[in-house]
């Protein structure tokens, strides 16, 4: 800016309106194309997408459900790089032929056929999940395409990976698959993600915990995580026609005379953050276990400072979960750093105090309690039960923790707590201070001294979700962080996947089951300094917008649409009238699919400026 100029403002656009169209809205000035939907071939042989794929096709093409998202620029560039993004989880309804104009099974699947589901079905589904690496470059008009590449590749439910940490090698571990507990297969219901100061990806494992079954009742590894004797797995991946291990584990009952006979063990292999390097095709994924086992939302890095130690947050999304973090016993030194400095470290949880000021509770075997006469008996055991040390220990139950985010100029830490509608007046607290939760809301903290190993911070709330009649919410920590913000321009609920930008740009996006008045799921902008806040984005009918990032020069955007049409009722879909037939417009031979968005503005500027 010029002498005397006033600063331009950090959000430039015209904010668009609550919609409900089966479309993606964007503002006046920037253009979108769909890029990738659920099915796109990006690797092997690029067998081509149809409802008719098989349980092979679909370890080649894009999974479903995308979700967390990151931008792995090739030699700086913002023409050209690994886009890498997980695959949450699967709508079966819209995966398979058989599935059409027929009642449903439990989790959506096509009917059993005596008592079985077909092993393919199966295996496609499984190949469905995951993560996914592909190269992707900017061609002419701004559009962006798949490009073949050997680093091209599908991570799914069956991927070998390796175990690394505190609980590698214990018995909680071992597995007929891995009799000395080295090793596991697959990652489950990747939801948020994280980038380390090491440049790898990491995927978070959220709610794993339902696609297993058990008979086995009192299991400590299953109860808080709500793995209950009875039922099937959540899409029945056990009734599989096949005797192949790989479907059978998902029945987690203790059949055999140990571990190495059974697959009791098989549910505390998941629950875990797993990095991986997608610049190295044949890089084994590894799951991080010093970083904690729970409904791993995300996690998000501080940024790295030379001969400090590594900082990483991760929430736990369920109701009355935790905020952790995860500080390295290593220092960081920008030329030697890899995975290994998240084996070993310390893992705390979140205690916000009514008053504003905030404690980091250590997780470690034989302090606070956490011993064997409370039924700790090692470091490896704390890990694989830490909602339960975590209970111990005192620390804050939250409004379900989703994403976190740090704002590059001050280092402040954000987390969306997405709503609650379980909290009573009597379980609030200043930092979940609404009872039924519907809309959710914003925490942020700065930590002691800015420094993000400090053991207390100082928090206030960013945001409250609602629309504009609610802005006025009371706190009991006597303030209002919303008074007049919230207007037609910016009423949001259930704040989930979030990001800040290099600019300090707060984009938050929505995963709300609400529609009147808030419209179709929606992704917004704010400043944290002014508290100035707009929508940026509404998706199609029946969505959720999740996973953001830019390319390095700000000026590419990419974001994901999860489960169009998923408001589609049983009676809708049995007759073929799906709510959205985003992105294809072709309903007979196309069913809604999940897919990332390209943003761009037309005058060639920073997204959101
Ligand atoms: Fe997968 Fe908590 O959203
Ligand atoms: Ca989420
Ligand atoms: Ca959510
Ligand atoms: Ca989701």
């Amino acid at each position: 800016n010029g002498e005397g100029e006033a600063p331009a403002a950090l959000l430039g656009f015209t904010a668009v309106p609550v919609s409900s169209a089966d479309v993606i809205s964007v503002p006046e000035g920037y253009s979108t194309q769909v890029l990738v939907p659920y099915g796109t071939p990006i690797a092997g042989d690029f067998p081509s997408y149809s409802i008719n794929s098989t349980g092979e096709d679909q370890a080649f093409q894009m999974g479903n459900h995308h979700d967390g998202m990151h931008f792995f620029a090739i030699d700086g560039s913002s023409e050209d790089g690994l886009l890498v993004m997980n695959h949450e989880y699967i709508e079966p309804r819209f995966m398979h032929a058989r599935a059409a104009g027929v009642a449903l099974g439990s989790g959506g699947v096509p009917p059993l056929i005596d008592g079985a589901r077909p092993a393919d079905e199966v295996l496609k589904e499984m190949n469905a999940h995951g993560v996914s690496v592909v190269r992707i470059v900017k061609g002419v008009n701004n559009e962006w395409q798949v490009q073949p590449d050997m680093r091209n590749r599908r991570i799914t439910a069956l991927t070998p990976m390796t175990l690394q940490g505190p609980v590698r090698g214990t018995d909680f571990v071992k597995t007929l698959y891995s009799p000395n507990g080295t090793m596991t297969r697959g990652t489950l219901n990747n939801c948020g993600n994280g980038v380390t100061p090491w440049n790898t990806y990491m995927a978070a494992e959220e709610n794993w915990a339902g696609y297993f079954r058990t008979d086995d009742v009192d299991r400590r590894e299953f109860d808080r995580y709500g793995i209950r004797p009875g039922g099937t797995g959540r899409y029945g991946w056990e009734l599989a026609d096949s005797a192949a291990d790989q479907y059978v584990r998902f029945d987690a009952s203790s059949t055999g005379a140990s571990a190495e006979e059974d697959y009791r063990n098989e549910p505390v292999c998941f629950g875990w953050m797993v990095e991986i390097d997608p610049t190295d095709p044949d890089s084994v994924p590894v799951k991080r276990t010093a970083l904690g086992r729970f409904g791993h939302e995300g996690v998000v890095f501080a940024p790295a400072v030379e001969g400090r130690p590594v900082v990483c947050y991760s929430g736990d999304d369920s109701q009355f979960e935790y905020i952790y973090k995860f500080v390295s016993a290593g220092n960081f030194n920008a030329n030697t750093a890899s995975g290994s400095l998240l084996d070993s470290g310390v893992l705390y949880v979140a205690k916000f105090n009514d008053d504003g000021s905030g404690e980091w509770l250590p997780l470690v075997f034989g302090m606070n309690g956490l011993t064997p006469a409370n039924g700790f008996v090692s470091q490896a055991d704390v890990l694989v039960n830490t909602r339960l040390a975590a209970d111990m220990m005192g620390a804050t139950p939250m409004d379900r923790p989703e994403w976190g985010a740090v704002d590059p100029a001050n280092g402040d830490v954000y987390f969306t707590l997405t709503n609650n509608s379980s909290r009573s007046e009597d379980q609030t607290n200043g930092a979940n201070p609404r009872a039924t939760n519907r809309h959710g809301h914003i925490i942020r903290w700065a930590e002691e001294g800015g420094d993000h190993a400090a053991l207390t911070f100082n928090w206030d709330i960013f945001l409250f979700g609602g629309d504009s009649g609610e802005s006025g919410v009371e706190t009991n920590i006597g303030f209002d962080p919303n008074g007049d913000r919230l207007t037609a321009d910016n009423i949001l609920s259930s704040p989930d996947g979030m990001w800040i930008d290099p600019d300090s740009r707060v984009w938050i996006q929505m995963d709300s089951g609400a529609t009147d008045p808030f419209g179709n799921c929606a992704m917004l902008a704010a400043d944290p300094n002014t508290g100035e806040l707009k929508r940026f984005l509404v998706g199609p009918v029946g969505n959720e917008i999740t996973g953001v990032i830019t390319t390095p020069d700000q000026k590419t955007m990419f974001i994901n649409v999860q489960h169009p049409g998923g408001t589609t009722s049983s009676a809708n879909f049995a007759a073929g009238n799906y709510t959205s037939s985003w992105p294809d417009n072709n309903p007979a031979q196309f069913p809604p699919r999940s897919s990332t968005v390209v943003i761009w503005k037309d005058d060639g500027g920073v997204i959101g400026s």
